[in-house]
């Protein structure tokens, strides 16, 4: 190989004295950044040490040290009496990709999904909106104690053993375990051990993780109409037919369920608080429930999303306490009492079908992330958790009272409210035939996100409505938006009639 036999230009170089880093470390920068810049092209000879010590005015130790780092990081080269050249292949390229052509003939194909795929994302979850305003589902992360999180997590850094971070347990991180199995045990009456509690990324793995271990492709699966559209992509996977089953202010109608489809093989439920209507499962329905499941040897998956925040009256206890025959998959989720982005949720399933899970979620993704699973578990083995539940359900409370005030004050006369035993939104039903994608459209162009009703069917509904999450709205943000939906309202009634 012939070598370019030119020296390199030092003009480009100054060296500081003045500057905090030191005057190697400047030279090495300098000259890395001529190399990568093509400045200096490959094979450029760097001149001998002594050449360039004279010229930068600097010592031979810089100079040496200097060199040497960019010999060991590949960007130069020494060849034995001959001297330094710049390398032909520098580290970068090695660690980076060629730019895609850009001509037309490179434009990605639309690739054809399987059956299956098409299915997994033919509803669409609500995108994240661009506003927080009457976002359903989400709670007000702003009131999360970061302060002792932060303070948590750092000490787990300091203290961690190499043991902690290796493979573990794909079922997830035993002190978790057993945290969670004491709190559903206190506060929802579920029956459990910590070994039947399986860590998940959220509710949406958990219902995914049933139906893949559960369901044959064809079998049919309720879905209450309205209901979580977030449910069905994750069934959908598993390839069976959804059935809609209609719900009222007691829930899931089960008798309309049995009339539908008697040989389903799974029940999505929210028995604590129907989403998004809000009603509560009662308890003969529950019974009802849980017999049908036994006579079609079916399972029901009951997401208990949010029944952390009640505001009146006691809880039934979950349907799974009430379960004498393993047919519940128990589903919770961190993602309302402390914040969406720590991905971390449970199923309880029944003694027999622990060690399916736990293997299935080894098999599929190896189980979830140790850190925040650790930092999770003492952030309730010493009370925080059970702390901000108890602040946070005083604020919701105080701000769906507050919601309903300012819709009945305002939007009386076109839309009916009820309050909400539990949870983050509530549902407004119109009162008259208006569009709720259109109302729920202008909205948007408002900065408001609540979701129009429609949004939460697989079949359409006879009466539509808007969802209103207050999690994360305050007061004032809750009456300056229903004013502005009044307005909307107004204009709707001046468009029908
Ligand atoms: C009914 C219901 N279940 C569960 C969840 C939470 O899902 P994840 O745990 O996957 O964040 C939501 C969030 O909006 C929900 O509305």
């Amino acid at each position: 190989m012939t070598r370019t036999a030119t020296y390199l230009s030092l003009a480009g170089i100054e060296l500081d004295r003045d500057q905090p880093r030191s005057l190697q470390q400047q030279l090495y920068d300098a000259l890395r950044e001529m190399i990568l810049s093509g400045q200096l092209p490959a094979g450029t000879r760097i001149p001998p040490t002594r050449a360039l010590c004279t010229e930068l005015e600097v010592s031979r130790i810089t100079v040496v040290t200097a060199i040497k780092q960019l010999t060991s990081e590949g960007y130069v080269h020494g060849i034995p009496g001959r001297g330094t050249f710049v390398a032909e292949a520098l580290p970068e390229s090695m660690l980076t990709m060629d730019a895609e052509p850009t001509s037309p003939e490179a434009t990605p194909l639309t690739h054809r999904l399987s059956k299956r795929g098409a299915a997994i994302v033919s509803y669409p979850m609500e995108a994240p909106t661009v506003s927080h305003i009457f976002q359903p589902g989400v709670p007000d992360v702003t009131q999360f104690p970061w302060h002792i999180w932060q303070r948590i997590v750092t000490r787990i850094l300091k203290t961690y053993s190499p043991h902690d971070v290796g493979y573990a347990d794909a079922a997830g991180y035993s002190p978790l375990r057993e945290a969670i199995a004491k709190h559903v045990q206190i506060t929802r009456r579920v029956r459990c051990t910590p070994e039947q509690v399986i860590i998940t990324t959220g509710t949406q793995q958990a219902i995914y993780l049933t139906a893949q271990l559960l369901l044959e492709p064809g079998d049919k699966a309720w879905l209450e109409n309205p209901g979580y559209i977030g449910a069905v992509g994750a069934l959908q996977a598993a390839e069976v037919t959804l059935v809609p089953v209609p719900v009222d202010q007691g829930g899931l109608d089960v008798s309309a369920g049995i009339a539908r489809a008697a040989d389903a093989k799974l029940a999505y439920v929210t028995p604590s608080h129907q989403y998004p209507n809000g009603g509560t499962l009662d308890l003969t329905r529950r019974m009802q429930l849980l017999e049908w499941a036994k006579a079609a040897n079916a399972f029901l998956i009951e997401d208990d999303y949010d029944s952390e925040f009640r505001y009146t009256g006691h809880p039934l206890a979950s349907l799974q306490g009430l379960d004498q025959h393993q047919r519940v998959i128990y589903i919770g989720t961190f993602s309302k009492t402390l914040f969406p982005g720590l991905r971390l949720g449970y199923a309880i399933v029944p003694p027999g079908l622990q060690t399916a899970f736990a293997t299935a979620r080894s098999n599929l993704d190896r189980g979830s992330e140790w850190m925040s699973q650790k930092a999770l578990s003492e952030f309730m083995a010493e009370g925080h958790f059970v702390r901000h539940i108890r602040r946070m359900r005083t604020l919701y409370g105080y701000r769906q009272q507050v919601l309903i005030e300012a819709l009945q004050q305002e939007c009386a006369d076109w839309l009916s409210v009820e309050p909400a035993p539990a949870g983050l939104h509530l549902m407004g039903k119109f009162k008259h035939a208006i569009s709720d994608q259109r109302v729920a459209e202008q909205l948007r162009t408002v900065g408001i996100a609540a979701p129009a009703l429609a949004r939460y069917t697989i079949a359409p509904l006879d009466y539509g409505g808007l969802v209103f999450g207050y999690g994360a709205t305050d007061e004032g943000e809750i009456r300056a938006s229903v004013r502005k939906l009044r307005k909307i309202f107004e204009e709707e009634g001046m468009r029908n009639g």
